[in-house]
């Protein structure tokens, strides 16, 4: 086998935890054709010719997405969504995923409809984790461009199926929409359910964005949050009171948010002691893979089995699931070792 190859298949094999993934996000564009031909639904504006998911920016790229939820209509379709993700998740040597779930797209946030989208995704997941030995987690999350009054909707799904499949609650969507503050209602309820939180900011959003979310929803991880790296008191403060970023790189890149992966500060992060974890955000509309994030930072950055062993540890630390559940985690990633 030649090096590179035998270096990219050590890589694929490393157990990998994730903990930036959009649901829908996530899924394989034959996924989402295949329920548009079986529903009768005309998605084709948003592939290209070769059958991959088009889009021209990052606000684009949000309408992409939930012209693609168009197609996933009942439990069963989430089913069958949760399947198709955590095959190719296992396949990349992920072995616990925390995806973010929003009951918008689950039956329009009616907390009765939610229950049962979510029965019909743990079963899915069930049967996942005995197949391929990966473990899902779920963390609702709000959508930012759908406004407070529907975040509080989707934080009200959250806090009456907290527990220990639903770990934790948070915000994506569109950054550059209202302020973290006017979303502090639904986190607080969120909170009190007992919910772990995190947030979408420093991605779209300055440095400023990132202390909003810290400082607004109170937060323990931030989704993304690469763009401290632009304050440098920032960053002491992220390190010196463990925040854990949720980096995304190959999303990074796609979108523009850095040119390449050499200009992309990951590392500048992890030097400067910040606690960094690796995701991949929404894979298949990002051209990527946990793999290929991995060969990506070993290739840019010299990342080696080592580093990528802190930072699975990093992530085991800042998951969101129970202690047995980590125990379990934590035994696999010592055999593995
Ligand atoms: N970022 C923000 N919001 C999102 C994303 C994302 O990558 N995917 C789906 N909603
Ligand atoms: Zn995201």
């Amino acid at each position: 086998m030649r090096e590179d190859e035998q270096r990219r298949s050590e890589l694929a094999a490393l157990p990998k935890l994730e903990l930036h993934l959009h649901h829908e996000g996530a899924a394989p564009p034959a996924f989402i054709r295949q329920l548009a031909h079986e529903k009768r639904i005309d998605l084709h504006r948003i592939f290209d010719e070769r059958g991959n998911y088009v889009y021209d920016d990052f606000v684009h790229f949000l309408s992409v997405y939930e012209a693609a939820t168009e197609v996933l209509k009942s439990p069963e379709d989430f089913a069958r969504l949760t399947t198709a993700v955590l095959e190719q998740s296992a396949s990349h040597g992920v072995i616990y995923s925390e995806t973010f779930l929003s009951p918008d797209f689950c039956g329009g946030s009616d907390v009765g409809a939610w229950r049962e989208y979510l029965h019909a995704m743990q079963e899915a997941a069930d049967k996942a984790e005995r197949d391929w030995g990966i473990t899902l987690r779920g963390v609702i999350t709000c959508i930012r461009h759908f406004g407070p009054e529907k975040a509080k909707r989707a934080a009200l799904c959250a806090a009456e199926t907290a527990g220990d499949w639903i770990v934790g609650f948070g915000i994506a969507g569109d950054e550059n929409m209202g302020k973290p503050k006017d979303f502090a209602w639904s986190f607080d309820m969120a909170r009190e359910a007992g919910l772990k939180l995190t947030a979408h900011a420093g991605e779209w959003g300055g440095p400023q964005s990132v202390r909003e979310a810290l400082d607004d929803l109170r937060v323990a991880r931030i989704g993304h949050g690469v763009r401290a790296i632009e304050d440098l008191e920032l960053v002491d403060r992220l390190a010196e009171e463990g925040i854990v970023l949720e980096v995304c790189p190959g999303s990074n890149v796609q979108l523009g948010v850095y040119p390449d992966l050499r200009r992309h500060p990951i590392e500048m992060l992890r030097e400067r002691g910040v606690k960094v974890t690796v995701s991949t955000d929404d894979p298949p509309f990002f051209h990527t893979t946990m793999s290929k994030e991995y060969e990506d930072l070993h290739r840019a950055f010299g990342w080696d089995e080592e580093i990528f062993g802190s930072i699975a540890a990093i992530a085991l630390d800042a998951a969101f699931c129970d202690a047995t559940t980590k125990e379990n985690l934590r035994k696999k990633l010592e055999t593995a070792a």
